[in-house]
């Protein structure tokens, strides 16, 4: 057996996670549901949710992944095994087909996002109806070199391995993508009228707080954009040295991964109402609305050109970390080498994906599948695993290794009875509801 790989530190480590984290829920779900769950009202479940919950979560999906130094479908099934329970096999490879089934999806919307950058850079959305261009694109055959495209910068970056290909790559692109944003949204609030847009955001209406949907609508995005899935996180806790204070990142990627939300809805909603946009556009609005502010924006083919690649930098940065989990669990169980992996995973996820190209229909059946059922079941599977079957004292212990302020006891009961039950009404309620995250 080859030594595993592992993260060369805490910056490398914390910084893939906000790579993972910050991602096409930060950009297009949050501004929207921002503007339309009652404004600076949303921040407060949203906070409540994703500092409690989500940090919470992360710890746990870190500390599985380090304490075994496997990935979520060998950690879980080692655990089902440790105390002979029957199915671990079945149950352990749910987290990572909900990862998969995200990254095949996914990586369609990257390759519009590329498009879009391309179309910027090169002043198309001067010439062109918007909407009629979306539709004319999104569902049809000429999205599918744009999506292999994406795919085939995640499986550059996916094949170079854990530090030289997806430590190297976060530790450029994030920090580059957070300056991009404060540019922009310099740009945005000094628009005239933007101040409309900042009132919109700012100002709370409290009503909200009293409606059900906008206390759904923030669990659901705390939990999708932290990328909690049983699978993603473990598997880069499991790339993590025993001394790397698991608390401390876990904390450190939602505080990153709201701030950049925040900037994104900064970026968006007041340069939208400066130019008399909807902002509440829903998902239309990275695709029509955006790129139609930039059309009537001064320069703006760079300002979009940056936007769109931003875009690209938060959306790419999370696609690596969704083909990193089924590569690391087939190198794991067949002991493939990772270059074969990764190309197997890589052409496998781009060709399943080619119906989704080819009709939106499809593509919203498919995704709402996987982010309604699967995916938030493996995260439920991967928390039962680790805080009840493995423990809630030992999941503890694993949790604090290398902390400088290990957390009390409250951590597990918070772990075992809060998080667990809470993750359980999130799958619900994404039944209910037909999609919350
Ligand atoms: N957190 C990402 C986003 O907000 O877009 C989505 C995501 C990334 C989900 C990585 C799952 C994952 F493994």
């Amino acid at each position: 057996m080859k030594e595993r790989e592992s993260f060369s530190g805490k910056l490398g480590f914390i910084l893939s996670c906000i790579g993972s984290a910050i991602g096409l829920g930060n950009i297009w779900m949050f501004s929207w549901r921002l503007g339309q769950y009652g404004g600076a009202a949303f921040l407060v479940p949203y906070c409540i949710f994703v500092f409690i919950l989500g940090s919470i979560g992360l710890m746990g999906e870190f500390a599985l992944g380090r304490s075994r130094k496997k990935g979520s479908f060998g950690g879980i099934k080692e655990i089902f095994k440790e105390k002979n329970l029957p199915f671990g096999s079945i149950i352990a490879t749910i987290p990572t087909i909900g990862l998969t089934g995200i990254l095949i999806f996914y990586t369609v919307v990257v390759g519009w996002i590329i498009r879009y950058f391309y179309a910027s850079l090169i002043g198309t959305f001067n010439k062109v109806d918007i909407p009629t261009y979306f539709s004319n694109f999104a569902g049809t055959s000429s999205s599918i070199p744009w999506h292999a495209l994406a795919v085939l910068l995640t499986i550059i970056v996916v094949t170079l391995g854990v530090t030289k290909g997806i430590e190297k790559v976060n530790k450029i692109v994030m920090p580059a993508l957070f300056i991009i944003f404060i540019i922009l949204m310099i740009r945005s609030l000094t628009l005239p009228g933007a101040v409309k847009g900042i009132k919109y955001l700012l100002i709370p209406d409290w009503s909200y707080l009293l409606k059900p949907i906008t206390w759904v609508m923030a669990l659901g995005q705390a939990f999708f954009t932290v990328s909690l899935t049983g699978c993603a996180l473990v598997v880069y806790g499991s790339y993590l040295n025993d001394d790397i204070d698991i608390p401390s990142a876990a904390i450190h990627t939602v505080i990153f991964d709201t701030i950049s939300a925040l900037l994104a809805s900064f970026i968006i909603i007041p340069s939208a109402f400066a130019f008399g946009l909807d902002p509440t556009a829903g998902p239309a609005l990275l695709f029509i609305t955006v790129p139609s502010i930039f059309k009537m924006m001064p320069g703006g083919n760079i300002f979009g050109a940056l936007f769109f690649l931003s875009i690209i930098f938060a959306s790419v940065s999370s696609a690596i970390n969704m083909m990193e989990g089924p590569v690391e669990a087939l190198m794991h169980q067949f002991n493939w080498k990772r270059t074969n992996t990764v190309f197997i995973v890589g052409l496998f996820s781009f060709i399943a994906a080619i119906p989704l190209d080819l009709s939106m229909a499809k593509f919203g059946a498919f995704s709402d599948f996987i982010t309604v059922y699967i995916s938030p079941l493996g995260a439920v599977l991967a928390a039962i695993a680790f805080f009840w079957i493995y423990g809630a004292e030992k999941a503890r212990i694993q949790i604090n290794k290398g902390s400088a302020k290990p957390l009390g006891k409250w951590l597990e009961p918070a772990g075992k009875y809060m998080f667990v039950s809470i993750s359980i009404i999130v799958l619900i309620l994404g039944i209910i509801y037909g999609g919350i995250g």
